[in-house]
């Protein structure tokens, strides 16, 4: 199916300025190029960047909040729109906070979403457990109806995802609050510590079968923090013991192989922390394999 590739120039659910370089890095780095390559059907399209809101309030447990809610409500229609017309919604961020209108323009579509959370952290704060008050940790919290309501309302219906199909993989960073959510809500979490003992194929089989089994789509939502900082180093809030290279290519890999994605999005590429190019190199090089690049 045709691929909707959507820039979107946003960082201000981030403590750290940069994301919003991201789409554009990807590109500067040969996305392009590889996506006609490969072959692959596309159309592309940038989000205009929310005005930015001068003389609200501000709320420290939601930060730029206004800004969250315009640009994610911007977001979920175009999401919407996409897979209404059947194609394969690529979200190229930007920060995590872009999940919150990914996922609510998927849930406007699908009536049963499974999703693969591919991160060093769980994103699952809410107002109350945030250590930070930047939204991008609360992502996957709203995702699943938990958290402000200004946030929730933003996939319209209330409509919401389903722990049980939620699978976490990657995750070495993580709160109290969203611990006690993860047990609390069943949601199953590969943690890096599994991922070493179990190893990567096995972790995604396990992956898959627990997103497509009884829903209708499956969304991944890779966060580059997930990859081990020495070779992601362009990313805002690095955490050691991350994925290796081939970890990294072989989940994407997987899930092209299974056939069972009907998005994804890719988001925290930071390249004003970059060394030169590489992160935004290795996404383009990830993003191939999850479209189907083979090394024979
Ligand atoms: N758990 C921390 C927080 O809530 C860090 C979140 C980082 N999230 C991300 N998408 N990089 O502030
Ligand atoms: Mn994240
Ligand atoms: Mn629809
Ligand atoms: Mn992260």
């Amino acid at each position: 199916s045709q691929v909707s590739v959507f820039s979107v120039p946003f960082d201000r659910g981030a403590a750290r300025r940069g994301a919003a370089q991201g789409p554009e890095a990807l590109f500067r780095a040969g996305l392009a190029r590889k996506l006609e390559a490969l072959g692959v059907q596309y159309t592309a399209e940038r989000l205009a960047p929310p005005p930015h809101a001068k003389g609200t309030a501000h709320d420290g447990r939601l930060k730029n909040l206004p800004e969250v809610i315009a640009v994610n409500e911007a977001l979920a229609a175009r999401v919407h729109a996409a897979a209404e017309a059947g194609h394969f919604p690529l979200v190229l961020g930007g920060d995590h906070s872009l999940a919150i209108g990914t996922l609510a323009g998927l849930t406007r579509h699908y009536r049963r979403m499974g999703v693969i959370w591919v991160d060093a952290h769980s994103d699952l704060n809410t107002p109350d457990t945030t250590p930070s008050g930047n939204i991008h940790g609360m992502s996957l919290a709203v995702g699943l109806g938990k958290g402000d309501a200004r946030l929730t309302a933003i996939s319209c219906d209330g409509s919401s995802i389903s722990p049980e199909h939620v699978v976490l993989i990657g995750a070495r960073s993580l709160d109290q609050g969203e611990r006690e959510l993860i047990r609390r809500e069943g949601i199953t979490c590969y943690t890096m510590q599994d991922i070493d003992r179990l190893g990567m194929f096995r972790v995604m089989e396990e992956a898959i079968r627990i997103a497509s089994s009884g829903t209708d789509g499956v969304h991944l939502s890779f966060d580059i923090d997930s990859v081990d900082p020495s070779i992601a180093p362009g990313t805002g809030t690095p955490v050691p013991g991350g994925l290796s290279y081939r970890e990294a290519h072989l989940a994407l890999e997987t899930l092209h192989e299974a056939g069972i994605l009907s998005s994804a999005e890719f988001v925290e590429n930071n390249p004003l922390l970059d060394s030169g190019q590489r992160t935004s190199r290795l996404l383009v090089g990830l993003i191939s394999s999850l479209l189907g690049e083979r090394i024979l």
